[in-house]
Parts: C-alpha cells; structure tokens; sequence
C-alpha cells in the first residue's frame, strides 16, 4: 500500500521521488521542444509506438506527464492529458470523438464559449447539437438515439448553478452507447468525482481552482487509458495542437498542492456570503448548491462533498441595480475567471456569455440580472464588507 492515500498527500507527492531527481524537492521544469533518440532506430520504434519515451513537446513532456498522472489520480481515471486551456481541452476532445452525422446532446446551459463552439464551429462541420434539460435525466430518454456519440454537462453549471446527476445520465447514456463528458471546472475532484460516478471523462478548465492564483491558462482532461491516447495523438497531436507549455504545467502543479486547503476555504466563506445575501432584502434570489433553498439541495448533497465556491445572485432592481453595486465595490474584483484568491464578481449576460444571444440565453436559463461571484480567499469579514457597502440601500419599512 502506498505511504500516501488522502486526497492532499497524493496531490503532493504522486508520482514524484526527490531522490530520482538530484534530490530535488521540486519536480524539474523541462523546458525542452524535443528529444534525443539514443539510435535512429530507437527513434522509429517511439514513432510506431513500439517504445515508450517522449519524442516532442507537442505529444507529451516528462514536466505535463507528472501533472497528468496527478489529475488522473485525483479524479480516479486512468490516464490524463494536459492541454494549453480549458477550451482546447474541449474542442480536442470532441474533435477526437466526434464525425459529420453525429450528435452531441448537451444541457440547456453551457459556459459561453463552449455553446459558441458547439453551436458555431461544431455545427458547421455536419455535427447535430440538441440542448436538454438534464437535470431531469429522464428527459435524455426522448432525445438520445444512435446517433448521439456524446452527452456532455457541466456540474454546477456556469453561470446559473444548475446541477446535472452524473450517475443518472451516465447510465442512460451508456445504455445508448454515448460517451459522458463532464466538465468539473467548477467543483473539481475534491469536491465531485465524475467517473467515480459513472462518466467517462471529465475535463477542466485548469486556470481556475486548479490553478487557483490567475496566473495561467491551462486545461485538463481524465479518462480511460486508451481514449486519452486517441485525444493525445488526435486531438491534441493533429487536429489543435492545444498543448499546455510545462511551465504552465509546473504552475498548475502547484496549484494542486494546495488545492484541498483552498476548496475548504472557498467553500466554507461561500457558504457564508450565500446565506447573508438570501437575507439581504436587495437581493431577489441567491443559486447557491448549500442553501436549503436551492431547487437542487438534495442532489448536491448526494454529488458533492461541499456546496463550492460559486454564488449566482439576482437583485430586486434587476441588471442596473447589478451593475451599479459591482462599480460600488472596493476590494472585490470585477473580472471574468473564477477560483482565485481574489473574490471576483461579473455579468454574465454581457460577459462570459455575451456569446448566446438575448433569446439563447433566455431560453437557456441565464437571466439578464444574473450576477457571478468567485468568492475567494480573502477574510470573511472584509468580502461581506465590500458587499455590503456596495448593495443597493434598501430603505427600511415604516413602522406600521
Ligand atoms: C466551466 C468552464 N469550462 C471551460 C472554460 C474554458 O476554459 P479556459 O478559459 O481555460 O479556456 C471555462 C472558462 O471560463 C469555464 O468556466
């Protein structure tokens, strides 16, 4: 058995011996493009994949293979792949997956960029894309066929807080022959493991929690050995060449390390902000997995283990009353990305997903007056302040 088990020790110490690396405590950064090949003939074997080692950067690196093994660990699959952003990751996986005449059934909402690129550049090349509210699983019974090579979700979703029952889709899906595809950006595996509960593969946008200090952009992708190999040297090697640069990767590293420590902190001061907005009387609704309140309480606390870091909110005076408390905020940042030590707020609507249109995202849940908040890791004390000094000032009820 290994010396390590717990989620924080192996996000330390996987895959990693000091002693083999000049007693280094800190896993080596290869800076390096390519590789040397001992004998021509060597060279050749690697090609045809008769012998393992690197050949070039754009297939794999010794400082990205650590970081793989890592996220494969921490998520429970087999294998992982490191990607120069989170929407490489996406697009070299679906590129991989998917060909003209097959379908893609998503849930209704998506981060922006990833419903513009499958409703404008996938749909383009003969792919189908059929949006579903998964978070009725049933409701994938009337929509999937043969055709459907893939379901793909994000749980909680960004920007409203939707959850998706990763177990209930995937064994539909499956039942069908699909792939499940998770993006896990928002929960990561301390909080959600996906294929620990059914899917096949789980993906990430890195530069957010895993990262967790805005300072790279990166992507991760975990699954089954042999799909990650196919995204390897077809998604990723031919058709985007999206490959993360190791020192991103060493970053990213990192970030892991404290990852577990972060997640608590996020988690426990959103908790807090969540239930002082739901009593604030400026704010209209709170989306917040570990409210009592939230539509989908139960199945969070089935699907994960704390409720994140992620508020959505409405005020009662709508998108103006919106903005005009985030330009009234003093510590709290206006700024798209999410998982930082900054606590950073921003309008989806004419942000992040400023991609769908008013109709699209009418229809896909996403209200005009919806307001993003990263809670970071700052004091409590000092969030709540900014806050509160920023909300409309609602005048208190004359006495009857
Ligand atoms: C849920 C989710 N998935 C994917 C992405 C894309 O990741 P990246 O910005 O690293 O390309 C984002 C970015 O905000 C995201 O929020």
């Amino acid at each position: 058995m290994s010396a390590y088990k717990g989620f924080a020790s192996r996000a330390i110490h996987l895959a990693y011996n000091p002693l083999e690396n000049e007693g280094s405590l800190t896993p080596p950064l290869h800076l390096t493009s390519t590789f040397v090949f001992e004998t021509a003939e060597a060279g050749g074997e690697m090609f045809a994949g008769e012998r393992a080692g690197h050949i070039y950067s754009r297939i794999s690196n010794p400082t990205l293979d650590l970081l793989e093994r890592r996220i494969a660990d921490l998520e429970g699959a087999e294998a992982g792949l490191a990607f120069s952003s989170g929407m490489g990751a996406i697009t070299a996986t679906l590129w991989t997956l998917v060909a003209p005449g097959d379908e893609i059934i998503v849930d209704e909402t998506l981060y922006g960029c990833t419903f513009a690129y499958m409703r404008h550049g996938l749909t383009k090349f003969g792919i189908k894309i059929t949006h579903v509210d998964l978070t009725d699983p049933e409701n994938l019974r009337t929509f999937i066929s043969d055709k459907t090579r893939v379901v793909y979700f994000e749980t909680p979703a960004n920007p409203n807080m939707r959850l998706v029952d990763i177990s209930h889709v995937s064994e539909i899906a499956h039942e069908a022959g699909a792939t499940v595809i998770v993006d896990n950006t928002y929960a990561t595996p301390y909080l959600t493991r996906p294929i620990e509960l059914g899917a096949d593969l789980v993906l990430h946008s890195a530069t957010k929690y895993l990262g967790g200090h805005g300072d790279v952009v990166a992507g991760l992708v975990a699954g089954r050995a042999d799909q990650i190999q196919e995204i390897r040297l077809v998604g990723m090697k031919d058709m985007t060449g999206a490959v993360m640069a190791p020192f991103s990767a060493m970053l990213i590293l990192r970030g892991l390390k404290t990852l577990s420590l972060r997640m608590d902190r996020h988690c426990a001061s959103a908790q807090k902000v969540a239930e002082w907005l739901e009593d604030h009387p400026a704010v209209s609704k709170v989306h917040f997995p570990g409210l009592e309140s939230f539509e989908q309480h139960e199945l969070a606390n089935r699907q994960m283990s704390q409720p994140g870091g992620m508020i959505a909110f409405e005020l009662k005076g709508g998108l103006e009353a919106g903005i005009s408390m985030m330009n009234g905020l003093k510590m709290i940042q206006r700024a798209v990305s999410l998982g930082d030590a900054e606590t950073l707020i921003q309008h989806p609507a004419s942000m992040t997903h400023s991609t769908y249109t008013p109709e699209e995202r009418a229809a896909h849940g996403i209200s005009d007056g919806l307001v993003r908040l990263s809670v970071g890791l700052e004091d409590l004390d000092d969030i709540l302040e900014d806050m509160a000094q920023a909300m409309p000032q609602v005048p208190v009820a004359a006495a009857a």
